[in-house]
């Protein structure tokens, strides 16, 4: 019995397929290879010395997905296919909607087909409204502001319903909050293509001179220096969230949420401080006016995975920096260079 991981060559699926693999599972990764490489997945059986079956395919693609479950044996899956730069979501909706939401309607229909019903999916922290209090509990108010924050709410709402009219499926919506870090071989990590949007990589690529400073996006927020604040999470630390999502959603029956987060918060410029310690390196800043869309602080409340999954972060914002940098200084252009060489 496999389990098949779509977006498996990615960021988070390449740590996933890495941490599944170690607990003793089968992996089967579904990927186009649209924002990842075939070298990732090498490097993922160079850690673990076992083997990753990939199918280069569209998960959009019943007929490719079919193909799969066919000829191989599917026991569950995890689903992170999908595009996730929010800025380009805004300028390119429907390029989010068919992607996003397409594959995800395609999988749960073959899925049924093959009478596999047991899912994890990748949901995001975006899914909360903006005007809840923080900590975020998993009962509070949804709704997203812009077109990828919306797929991956539609998503869960399409979730709960197949699980309400089906109660022998079981799905588990993993909100994520901010995964940073890297494996600590240096192996595997994030790879973004072109700038970064995210905070964790424009650091890194400070740090190893590729970008000339730090744009802050506002000082004037109600938090303790006036930078935004988040919830950062190491990928491996998520990783292993997805180990114990799955041995749940194996056992189990119905739709359930979950965040995966620290429960702690670190600003802007809190974490800068804590990736030059860690790293000896300078990253130059500039105070930038505030990125629309942005809130002040957002963290989680991560009791109920503790509980309910008997998962709990243990990685700090050390260990995220430190990785991080082993990562990009052994890989200054992600997977590009060797990609290109082997
Ligand atoms: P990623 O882009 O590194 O990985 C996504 C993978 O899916 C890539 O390998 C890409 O090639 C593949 N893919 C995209 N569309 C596909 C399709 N139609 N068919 C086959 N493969 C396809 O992103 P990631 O950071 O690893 O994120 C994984 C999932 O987690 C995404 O669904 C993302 O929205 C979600 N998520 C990510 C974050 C984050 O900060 N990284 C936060 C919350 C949620
Ligand atoms: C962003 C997305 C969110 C997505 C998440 C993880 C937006 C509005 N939100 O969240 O939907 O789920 O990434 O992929 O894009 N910052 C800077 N300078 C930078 C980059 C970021 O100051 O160059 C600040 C931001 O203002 C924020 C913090 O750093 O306060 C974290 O930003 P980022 O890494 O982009 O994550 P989120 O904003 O939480």
């Amino acid at each position: 019995m496999s389990i098949l991981i779509t977006g498996g060559a990615g960021f988070i699926g390449s740590h996933t397929c890495v941490e599944m693999l170690t607990a003793g599972y089968d992996v089967i990764v579904a990927d186009n290879l649209y924002n990842s490489s075939i070298e990732a997945l090498r490097r993922v059986e160079e850690i673990t010395n076992k083997k990753v079956k990939l199918y280069e395919v569209d998960v959009c693609d019943k007929y490719a997905l079919r193909t799969i479950f066919t000829e191989n044996s599917i026991e569950a899956v995890i689903h992170f296919a999908g595009y996730k730069a929010v800025g380009e979501s805004v300028e390119k909706p429907m390029m989010y909607y068919n992607n996003n939401l397409i594959s995800t309607l395609s999988l749960i229909d073959v899925m049924n087909e093959f009478n596999v019903k047991n899912l994890v999916f990748s949901s995001s922290a975006t899914v909360y409204a903006g005007d809840n209090s923080v900590p975020l509990t998993e009962d509070m108010k949804l709704g997203a502001i812009n077109p990828y924050g919306k797929t991956k709410l539609f998503i869960e709402e399409i979730l709960r319903d197949l699980c309400a009219a089906n109660p022998d499926w079981c799905v588990a919506l993993l909100r994520y909050f901010n995964p940073i870090g890297a494996h600590k071989s240096g192996l595997i990590g994030e790879s973004p293509k072109g700038i970064p949007n995210n905070l964790m990589p424009y650091i890194s690529q400070v740090a190893v001179g590729k970008l000339k400073r730090l744009n802050v996006f506002g000082d004037d927020y109600e938090t303790r220096d006036g930078t935004g604040s988040r919830d950062y999470i190491h990928v491996v630390d998520l990783a292993k969230g997805h180990v114990k999502a799955m041995a749940w959603a194996l056992k189990n029956t119905g739709c359930d949420a979950f965040n995966l987060g620290t429960g702690t918060g670190t600003t802007v410029l809190e974490l800068r401080k804590a990736f030059m310690d860690a790293t000896g390196m300078d990253v130059p800043y500039v105070i930038a006016p505030r990125r629309a869309g942005d809130l002040a602080e957002v963290y989680a409340l991560p009791d109920k995975a503790e509980k309910v999954l008997n998962w709990k972060a243990e990685l700090n914002i050390q260990d995220m920096c430190e990785d991080t940098w082993r990562w990009q200084k052994n890989n200054p252009s992600g997977y590009e260079c060797s990609s290109k060489s082997k």
